[in-house]
């Protein structure tokens, strides 16, 4: 069986835009919301063309299920296609994960994505929250403070957001999004800017269930995805409840059978003829279809980006991509890694004599999957590189710092080159571990550390620590390391600082 067309069905909302009207040409009357894919009963999507024409999509899963659903596909499994077209911001809201949804609302639980068609100058919009507790909403929302809490992402044509269950949003004023997500309807209110209807009423809200379900500090993704008229497939969406990749055709591509599992496929750009064994189906900008579990190998024809979004069954355990590999190259979409680079500029009064040295020369860089400071149980991971750099004889060193948190202690593992790792008590007892491939430090919370290469190579150094100690540096200026390490004429020495 080939793609499934289906005939939209559109929504009025208080926030609607016009942007989809003005592609698509059909007479606008305040419809902000259009169910391009859906089996639920709040939106049953019914088949357009074709021998099953004027059929609900439900109807053809309940005769075939497994040639339309496929065999693992069960009712909590299923996705939904709609478009979001936001003239003005939406409610800031939360959706439940399963288990809420199914006990309290009679529904499946909802982690969606957005993928950005078109956006105005400025557009923004909401994916998280800096809230640390349930009493700190409480008191925002008392204070009627919740908006300096949100956390707000700039957007552009070809981003895509990732918002998981749980995580407070709301999409942004002059945005037409798509949103890709999971099966349901439910939707908790918690905040919708004191505005009110046509008729002069407040939108009602759902705080408590909001609060019960707001999972704190949770925030949403943003993966950038440039049209760059190359043909590509990249994985932007990796929950696990389904994957969406974004495929970018320029002139053909086969699309491979999928018999586990339906799809849904839509065209975000451009757009495509979809062959299947000996019939074409023509998908155009905006339009998505159903890809039954029988469809076999499409070969798409056209210029287009189409996004595909394939559910998890939760019968089959998913076996996922790390988020990042050693060299801190992200593997999943979404996955942020934060580097900075240290110049002798930055830190030349911590040497005995820069003179004659550039201030631009690199002393270190540090690479770092960063938890959460808020989270008391997170976990930072870092990879410190240290150059082989001599400042006038003098080994290079990284700033060095005790914890804010004296409790909080951490790790190091020595991975390339070879150096010292100084360590420092409040006494200003000074002494040094050797570092090498291989070697582990065990850092404990009171003492200040710095890492110092005196190899010819650069010093490599991962490092795991709890965020929440903090880097006390302020203590290290006004009590630095009592020695200095030089290597000359290939010898090391220390010098005990005056
Ligand atoms: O947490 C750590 O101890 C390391 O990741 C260091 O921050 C890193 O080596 C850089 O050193 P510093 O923070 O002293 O500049
Ligand atoms: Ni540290």
């Amino acid at each position: 069986m080939g793609p499934i067309k289906l005939t939209p069905i559109y929504n009025e909302t208080i926030w609607a835009g016009k942007k989809l009207a003005a592609i698509r040409g059909y007479d606008w009357h305040g419809q902000g919301t259009s169910w391009e894919v859906s089996i639920h009963p709040s939106a049953q999507s019914v088949v357009a063309a074709g021998k099953d024409a004027g059929r609900t999509l439900a109807s053809l899963v309940a005769e075939d299920h497994d040639g339309m659903l496929g065999k693992l596909v069960d009712d909590q499994d299923l996705l939904r296609a709609a478009f979001l077209d936001a003239k003005e911001s939406l409610s800031v809201q939360v959706h439940p994960g399963e288990e809420y949804a199914n006990r309290v609302s009679h529904d499946h639980g909802k982690t969606e994505s957005w993928y950005i068609l078109a956006a105005d100058e400025g557009a923004r919009l909401v994916a998280g929250s800096d809230f640390s507790s349930r009493d700190e909403i409480k008191a925002a929302i008392d204070a009627g403070t919740i908006e300096d809490h949100l956390y707000h992402i700039n957007v552009k044509e070809g981003d895509f957001v990732l918002v998981p269950s749980g995580t407070l949003h709301a999409l942004g004023a002059g945005i037409l999004a798509l949103e890709i997500g999971t099966n349901s309807n439910t939707t908790y209110r918690f905040y919708d800017y004191n505005r009110k209807d046509a008729n002069g009423n407040l939108r009602e809200l759902h705080i408590e269930n909001s609060l019960d379900v707001v999972v704190c500090g949770q925030r949403g993704d943003c993966v950038s995805t440039p049209i760059d008229g190359q043909p590509k497939v990249k994985r932007i969406a990796d929950f696990p409840e389904y994957t969406v990749d974004l495929i970018d055709v320029c002139g053909s591509y086969v699309l491979p059978a999928h018999p586990d599992t339906f799809r849904t496929l839509s065209c975000v750009k451009g757009d495509a003829k979809l062959t299947e064994t000996n019939e074409t189906t023509e998908i155009a900008f905006t339009e998505s279809v159903f890809l039954p579990a029988s469809c076999g190998e499409l070969q798409v024809s056209g210029n287009c980006r189409l996004l595909v979004g394939t559910p998890r069954p939760h019968s089959v355990m998913t076996i996922k991509e790390p988020a990042f590999h050693t060299d801190f190259s992200a593997l999943r979409p979404g996955v942020e890694i934060s580097s900075g680079t240290k110049r002798l500029k930055d830190i030349q009064n911590l040497f005995q004599n820069t003179e004659g040295v550039d201030p631009e020369t690199i002393l270190y860089e540090v690479k770092t999957d960063d938890g959460d400071p808020t989270v008391p149980g997170s976990l930072s991971y870092g990879l410190t590189t240290v150059y082989p750099v001599r400042i006038n004889g003098e080994c290079a060193f990284t700033r060095g710092h005790w914890h804010v948190d004296e409790t909080v202690e951490e790790v190091y593992e020595g991975e390339a080159g070879e150096g010292l790792l100084m360590l420092m008590n409040h006494d200003g007892k000074t002494w040094c571990e050797k570092v090498f491939p291989g070697s582990v430090h065990h850092i404990r919370g009171n003492l200040a550390h710095r890492l110092i290469n005196t190899g010819d190579e650069p010093l490599k150094v991962r490092a795991v620590w709890n965020p929440c100690a903090g880097h006390n540096y302020a203590l290290t200026e006004q009590h630095p390391f009592t020695f200095r390490v030089f290597k000359e004429n290939g010898e090391i020495r220390a010098e005990a600082h005056e």
